[in-house]
């Protein structure tokens, strides 16, 4: 069985999904924080297979210990984790403990177990910070974190290459997502952010959907083609594609070394304006914005380097930036009932 821990949300549930399609048994623990147990209903509908579910926080170490011994666990993906950059900085001890704790309980877990569990970690583009190079690699330095979100990705990944090195035959992959949008073809899943998002697909949806009067721009004066930052959008269905292809890739022992990373994104760069023009293309809807002043914290480009990913991983992205875009629309306007 697939423990996908954090699996009601929205890449874990496109994970699911993808996971099911290749036959695989899940089972998602999610402590439903920031996710709702509808999407059990809407994981079904996508795939036609309900998938098992525990309500559950990962911090509960005899909560998750009783769960292993319950279920022969033959994989683990871990999404669950408190992830909004902003408020990571508002709540920096609530992300420590929820973010690392609950990787220190899986991984107490795994050293139990007799036979070492794969493990997928879901890390992200953060821990480059403002890349020197461009598109940037998995060599690319990690820079000192600028959140705490981001430092318990970076700190997450030490503590798995710590552990990897500790635990004989124990194997981990770590997937640095870049910029994750849109939803699954069947639109039963897509990203429900709760209350007023922070990421800009999201915003844009809503705001067509009209429940924002317009979007901001967080500012135009950078050094880009058009003045606005530049971000490497990719499918959530792709995303959640290359979580099944690594999870294959440590259960078929192909790793070639025990803690491995990489960068999934498309390798493209896509400007705010340009998402924007991909919004209008693809709906025939004129977006309402402006432009405002710089967001803090906002790297000015960042775009993967998929050389790693397409020939080591065996993976490439499938779907273009209109296609995710027009995904997200189909989702909102499913949601609203637009
Ligand atoms: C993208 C661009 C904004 C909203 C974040 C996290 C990162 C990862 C992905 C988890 C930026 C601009 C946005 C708006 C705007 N999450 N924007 N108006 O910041 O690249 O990455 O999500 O791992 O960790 O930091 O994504 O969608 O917030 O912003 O102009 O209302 O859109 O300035 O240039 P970001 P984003």
């Amino acid at each position: 069985m697939i423990l996908v821990t954090g699996g009601l949300g929205f890449i874990g549930s496109h994970t699911v999904v993808a996971l099911q399609e290749k036959g695989h048994n899940v089972l998602i623990v999610d402590d439903l924080s920031n996710s709702s147990i509808e999407v059990l209903d809407g994981i079904e509908a996508a795939s036609g297979i309900r998938p098992a579910f525990t309500e559950l926080n990962l911090q509960d170490a005899t909560a998750l210990a009783s769960l292993f011994e319950k279920h022969t666990i033959t994989g683990i993906i871990h999404f669950a984790a408190f992830k909004a950059v902003g408020e990571s900085v508002q709540k920096p001890v609530a992300y420590y403990q929820n973010n690392l704790g609950s990787l220190l309980n899986l991984l107490a877990e795994v050293e139990k177990a007799e036979t070492p569990i794969p493990f997928i970690f879901s890390s992200s583009c953060t821990v480059y910070g403002e890349a020197e190079e461009l598109p940037i690699t998995e060599n690319a330095p990690v820079q000192p974190a600028i959140s705490p979100y981001g430092n318990t990705k970076q700190i997450g990944e030490e503590i798995l290459l710590d552990t990897v090195n500790a635990i004989p035959n124990f194997r981990v992959i770590a997937l640095r997502y870049f910029n994750p949008i849109g939803a699954h073809s069947s639109i039963a899943i897509g990203e429900l952010p709760l209350g007023k998002p922070q990421n800009l697909v999201p915003f844009i949806t809503q705001t067509a959907a009209g429940l924002y009067p317009k979007l901001t721009v967080f500012g135009n004066d950078y050094p880009t083609t058009d003045g606005t930052n530049v971000r490497d959008y990719i499918h959530v269905v792709d995303l959640a594609e290359a979580h099944v292809v690594a999870l294959e890739r440590i259960l078929e022992g192909k790793s070639k070394h025990a803690y491995e990373v990489f960068n999934l994104g498309t390798g493209k760069g896509s400007s705010v304006l340009e998402v924007i023009q991909s919004f209008e293309r693809v709906s025939g809807e004129k977006l309402p914005y402006e432009i405002g002043a710089r967001r803090e914290g906002d790297v000015v480009a960042a775009y993967a380097d998929t050389t790693k990913a397409n020939n080591v991983l065996g993976w490439k992205t499938q779907r273009s930036l209109d296609e995710a875009v027009a995904s997200a629309w189909a989702w909102e306007k499913k949601i609203r009932n637009l």
